[in-house]
């Protein structure tokens, strides 16, 4: 488009023409799932408000006394609640209230939850992860995956202890300076951020691609003796080349940075949790041309979960350096 119009905004230096996550949302629709019912677009609209609430609620933290132990009284006798537990209260009351999850699994929640409504989706998340970061001001995130549920199904474990691959959605919010949300419903992923004062996301980052391979390596390199000793043997390898450590210690921002510049991101041993943290960031580096596996080298998102808290090693980032630390597993 051309025309006074643009070259106003132009002079004034304002995009008139921004697309919002709920433009793009139902744009994706008509383009890519033209026949779709629209179902999804209502439950990712309902996720865009859990991320923003949750977002809220972080920016006030400190002042609303937030931060600390959940069961704290505040001077007022009222009962204080800890980040994890508002994030997960925040997000289980989005899913019901939208009317179209019948799912849920939450890291704060031992068992699953079924909704008494007639929804046709599985969410699994991890509501608030890095929650101890919160106290030193650093970043946290939400990580989520979304499943249909299985043909026929009333909602229940099995839509959920599926693999990876058969999401039809997922990604991550990370609260820092401003909110970014990654999302792919596989086509590619695409970066968000939250402007605050229209209180929309906007898309900043379209069809993100991480570079192929890139010298950073970040993992936790403190419990490197409880490795297996050719993931020790790679770690002194890359450091010969000079590879820079970067580790943030919180899995969002972790990933964020790699999505943006490259590299390879691990957690060897068994912490982080398949359904919320492993499959959709596993998901998001498929999408944006990187790749995911265990530490033997098995894709992350053909692994068939037994559990809704099962855990696994993970390994992810560029490509090249993935296949690179895969060099060293022993056939
Ligand atoms: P959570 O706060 O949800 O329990 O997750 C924290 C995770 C993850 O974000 C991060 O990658 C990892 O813990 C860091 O673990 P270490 O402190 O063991 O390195
Ligand atoms: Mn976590
Ligand atoms: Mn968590």
């Amino acid at each position: 488009m051309s025309g006074p119009v643009n070259s106003v905004s132009k002079q004034m230096n304002v995009d008139t023409d921004i697309i919002t996550l709920t433009r793009f949302i139902l744009q994706e629709q008509q383009t890519v799932a033209p026949t779709a019912t629209g179902e999804l677009s209502l439950l990712l609209n309902a996720l865009q408000f859990a991320f923003k609430f949750i977002a809220h609620n972080i920016r006030r933290a400190e002042l609303v006394n937030l931060i600390g132990v959940s069961g704290s009284a505040n001077s007022t006798g009222d009962v204080q609640k800890k980040l994890d537990v508002i994030g997960d209260e925040i997000f289980i009351n989005a899913m019901r209230s939208s009317n179209n999850v019948k799912v849920l699994v939450s890291e704060e929640q031992e068992d699953l939850i079924v909704f008494p409504g007639g929804g046709t989706y599985a969410v699994c998340t991890d509501p608030i992860d890095g929650s101890s970061n919160i106290d030193a001001g650093v970043s946290v995130g939400t990580i989520f995956g979304v499943y249909k549920l299985q043909e026929g199904s009333t909602g229940g474990i099995s839509d959920v202890l599926r693999p990876g691959k058969e999401m039809v959605a997922a990604g991550y919010t990370m609260y820092g300076a401003s909110a970014h949300l990654a999302l792919t419903t596989g086509h590619g992923v695409n970066l968000f951020t939250l402007d605050t004062q229209l209180g929309e996301f906007i898309l900043t980052h379209p069809n993100l691609k991480l570079p192929d391979t890139k010298n950073i390596y970040s993992l936790n390199e403190g419990y490197s003796n409880k490795f297996p000793e050719y993931v020790q043997d790679y770690l002194k390898d890359i450091k010969k080349e000079g590879y820079s450590l970067r580790y943030i210690g919180l899995m969002v921002a972790d990933v964020h940075r790699t999505l943006l510049y490259g590299g390879i991101f691990a957690y060897p041993t068994l912490k982080l949790r398949v359904l919320y943290e492993c499959f959709p960031m596993a998901l998001l580096m498929e999408q944006a041309g990187g790749s995911a596996v265990t530490i033997k080298g098995e894709r992350i998102l053909d692994i068939l979960p037994k559990g809704i808290h099962d855990k696994s090693s993970i390994v992810l980032g560029s490509k090249g350096e993935v296949e690179k630390s895969l060099k060293h597993v022993p056939k």
